[in-house]
């Protein structure tokens, strides 16, 4: 019996062609699998899963995998799986790390110039006719330069953000739970703090770059927010439920801190409706690593675990595998 693999929204065609040339392959229509009865539904004819981030691959849904032999999430987070009950089962689960490293840290700062430097209101005022000539106190921003960043969680990202930030001229203060390799806080002249609440209030610019667990939902809370700098920015990348989103909307409507880049939400895909009227706040669709190059090899990495798995390689040789 051929294998099948179930992949559970449309994604870079040469990912399901090369899926297509070992297993029978079907792929989901956009938001097909966004909830947990559709995945239980369906998941027993599988072998493989290959879901978005957006997919809640719970216990029930592994549990009703009875073919089930790995599911390889088009995402590097994978907070979206329950792996406990993955390894109970036996079940291989996979990442995406490395390969979107450049394209998040390239879009991260990408934020944090536009925020900063006021590109989404400028555009606005343009669009609006407001423009009337060069103006000597029109849209005063932020320098990027010779400000100070704090990184919250130096992993492979906010290594590579810290490296992008060190070359426009900033100052990089970080938090990680381990302190990173002393030859990497050498070349990034990199500050390590212990307590993250010690790293708010000294940073011009703050960018969390850690995963979603019990201990870094809502990190970002009132209090964190009230010791921010009245013009300190704050751009999240990670994940949505890291900031709490209606604190951040009152501390943007209150003016108490400068502005916001968020690109992921609290309860995804709503936005809360206070943050989208907040001023100096950019937001936009979860989309840090979405530039083609990236989102292909995203694809392939996944699609090679599942291929590697169900044609039997020794899991010790397959890079992504995060578990069992
Ligand atoms: C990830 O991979 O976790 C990103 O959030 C989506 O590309």
């Amino acid at each position: 019996m051929e294998e099948r693999v179930l992949v559970t929204e449309p994604i870079i065609p040469s990912v399901i062609e090369k899926l297509e040339e070992h297993f029978q392959v079907d792929v989901g229509n956009r938001g097909d699998y966004n909830d947990e009865e559709s995945l239980i539904e369906v998941i027993p004819k599988y072998d493989a899963l290959l879901p978005m981030l957006s997919n809640p691959v719970t216990g029930e849904v592994i549990a009703a995998g009875d073919r089930l032999k790995i599911i390889a999430n088009h995402a590097v987070g994978y907070n979206n799986i329950d792996l406990e009950t993955a390894r109970k089962q036996g079940v291989f689960v996979a990442n995406t790390p490395d390969v979107l490293t450049e394209s998040c840290a390239e879009f991260t700062i990408g934020l944090m110039l536009a925020v900063a430097r006021r590109f989404f209101e400028a555009q606005r005022y343009l669009l609006e006719g407001k423009f009337e000539g060069w103006e000597p106190l029109g849209f005063l921003g932020k320098e990027l330069n010779g400000s100070r960043l704090g990184i919250v969680g130096m992993g492979r990202i906010g290594t590579a953000v810290a490296r992008r930030a060190k070359a426009l001229g900033m100052d990089i203060l970080y938090h990680n739970r381990s302190r990173a390799d002393r030859q990497i806080e050498k070349e990034l002249e990199a500050r390590y703090i212990e307590n993250v609440q010690d790293l708010i209030p000294k940073s011009d610019f703050i960018s969390l770059h850690c995963p979603l667990t019990e201990e870094t939902e809502h990190l970002i809370d009132e209090e964190s927010l009230e010791n921010m700098k009245s013009d300190a920015i704050l751009i999240n990348t990670s994940r949505g439920p890291v900031v709490d989103e209606a604190a951040l909307a009152e501390a943007l409507h209150e003016g108490t801190i400068g502005g916001a880049g968020i690109d992921v939400f609290e309860y995804e895909p709503e936005v809360h409706p206070r943050l989208q009227t907040a001023p100096h706040c950019l937001l936009t669709p979860h989309m840090a690593s979405a530039s083609h190059k990236t989102r292909e090899a995203i694809g392939m990495l996944a699609a090679n675990a599942i291929i590697d798995v169900l044609e039997g390689k020794d899991p010790s040789e397959i890079p992504n595998l995060i578990q069992p």
